[in-house]
């Protein structure tokens, strides 16, 4: 190979850093695949729009086909984001033989297993380890580093946005808003940060980590998702109070041929690893049945920590092309998908909730919990403002979602409590 040239669909924040990372590391990339690497054509919304890159203007294309469709160039690098338009650019640029990056997780947690298919069907690599947790080399490591173990645990903070906005309310006692504004300031949130704070960019990566760490097909509509938009300062503080840190985790647990996969604010006890991440940072905890505890950490967002990931993605295409083994290194998924029943789903619950203050309504409460099987391994009652109610707070011993379901609703129907404030998961004193 004389050279290998690239084409970029977008040039933005990830974008740029690809195209830095191409020009400050060209002597390590040509060093590991015998040949320069060269970014032929980009394409963008903006021709005049300033990206504070030294790169000639004639490389910038408004037209998708100049990428696509032109002979010389060896992989597509996708990183303008979008879905259903987005996929079928990358279908043609897989049926013209081009291998495909992507850092696009909303486009494979929906259409991943077809985009895999089309690519090996047509001899091509498609590599997408920057969709999920930015720079760190989760799926790398899944997928090789791990290859011979069975996983049965990941849990994982893959948003920023919404560590950032956990880490403030936390450690600064700011509102939810005030931080939301400052995580968008910063280039952390998605231009909608509803996908953020409601949960559903981090069940995008839970399914697309369950589908190769479980090797089974685990789709976005299997993930439940919570996000963090109604977690109060009240609720951070009863965490604190009682040894745990609210984080929004997502949770992907395998049990003999089931799993469940979620996506939650959960109160997680201070001496569990993903407690101490703060900030816009990701980590990814994995329990591998005969490696146990690993941890991976690192930026989950930015220009260059996402480009790192990508343009490594590339070196593994450019690695390939030069063995001639391209298309071959995707494995399918080894098992069918088995979710776990709520009665096979078992967790500690912390509650918050408002009750008349009366005599006889902590001992029905504790009836309501005790005829469900469960009890309590943490209690506490505080006055309210007003002398009728009292706040009651409690975490349960372990129980299964199916009677802690059951239990809220027959909270609800207790003339007695008058509002059920909050309802989290509790985890983080078991390893696999
Ligand atoms: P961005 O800054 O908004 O950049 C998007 C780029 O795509 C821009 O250059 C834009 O052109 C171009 N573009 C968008 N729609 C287009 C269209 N219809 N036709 C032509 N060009 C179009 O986005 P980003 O933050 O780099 O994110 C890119 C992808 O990476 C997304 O899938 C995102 O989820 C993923 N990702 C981002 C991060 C991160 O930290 N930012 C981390 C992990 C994954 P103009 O510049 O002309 O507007
Ligand atoms: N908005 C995402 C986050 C960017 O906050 O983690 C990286 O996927």
């Amino acid at each position: 190979m004389e050279s290998i040239s690239i084409g970029l669909l977008g040039l933005g924040t990830v974008g740029a850093g690809v195209v830095k990372i191409v020009e400050n590391h060209q002597d390590k990339l040509s060093h590991q695949i015998g040949c320069p690497v060269t970014v032929k054509k980009a394409l963008v919304q903006d021709l005049e729009k300033d990206r504070g890159l030294d790169i000639e203007n004639s490389i910038l294309t408004l037209n998708p086909e100049e990428v696509l469709f032109d002979p010389e160039i060896d992989i597509v690098v996708e990183v303008m984001g979008g879905i259903e338009a987005t996929k079928e650019h990358l279908l043609h640029a897989l049926h013209e033989g081009k291998h495909v990056v992507t850092a696009n997780k909303d486009l494979m947690a929906l259409h991943g297993p077809e985009l895999l298919r089309a690519a090996s069907e047509n001899g091509c690599d498609l590599f997408y380890e920057a969709s999920v947790a930015g720079g760190i080399p989760i799926l790398r490591s899944l997928v090789d580093g791990l290859a011979s173990d069975r996983i049965t645990k990941m849990m994982g903070i893959v948003n920023g946005t919404t560590n950032f906005i956990l880490t403030k309310m936390t450690k600064e006692g700011r509102t939810f808003d005030d931080v939301l504004k400052e995580a968008q300031d910063l280039g952390y949130a998605e231009s909608d940060p509803t996908a953020d704070v409601g949960g559903l960019d981090a069940a995008r990566k839970m399914a697309i980590l369950s589908t190769l760490g479980f090797s089974m097909n685990v789709d976005l509509a299997d993930v439940k998702v919570k996000g963090i938009t109604e977690v109060t300062g009240d609720d951070i503080q009863y965490a604190e109070q009682f040894g745990y840190t609210m984080k929004l985790i997502g949770y992907a647990h395998r049990e003999g041929e089931k799993v469940e996969v979620s996506v939650e604010p959960t109160l997680l006890q201070n001496e569990h690893p993903l407690a101490s991440v703060h900030d816009e940072y990701n980590a990814v905890y994995v329990y591998g049945e005969a490696v146990g505890e690993t941890m991976f950490y690192g930026p989950g967002a930015g220009s260059l920590p996402t480009a790192t990931a990508v343009v490594s993605d590339m070196v593994g295409i450019m690695k390939n092309m030069r063995l001639g083994v391209n298309g071959k290194s995707a494995v399918n998924p080894q098992f069918p998908k088995k979710l776990k029943e709520p009665d096979e789903i078992h967790s500690k619950y912390f509650l918050r909730l408002h009750v008349r203050d009366e005599v006889g309504v902590l001992a029905k409460l504790t009836s309501i919990f005790s005829n469900h099987g469960v009890s309590f391994e943490k209690i506490l009652q505080n006055p309210l403002d007003s002398d009728e109610f009292a706040e009651i707070v409690l975490v349960t011993h372990k129980a299964s979602l199916e009677h802690y379901e059951d239990i809220l609703m027959e909270l609800k129907d207790y003339e007695a409590v008058h509002s059920i404030e909050s309802s989290y998961r509790v985890e983080g004193g078991e390893k696999g």
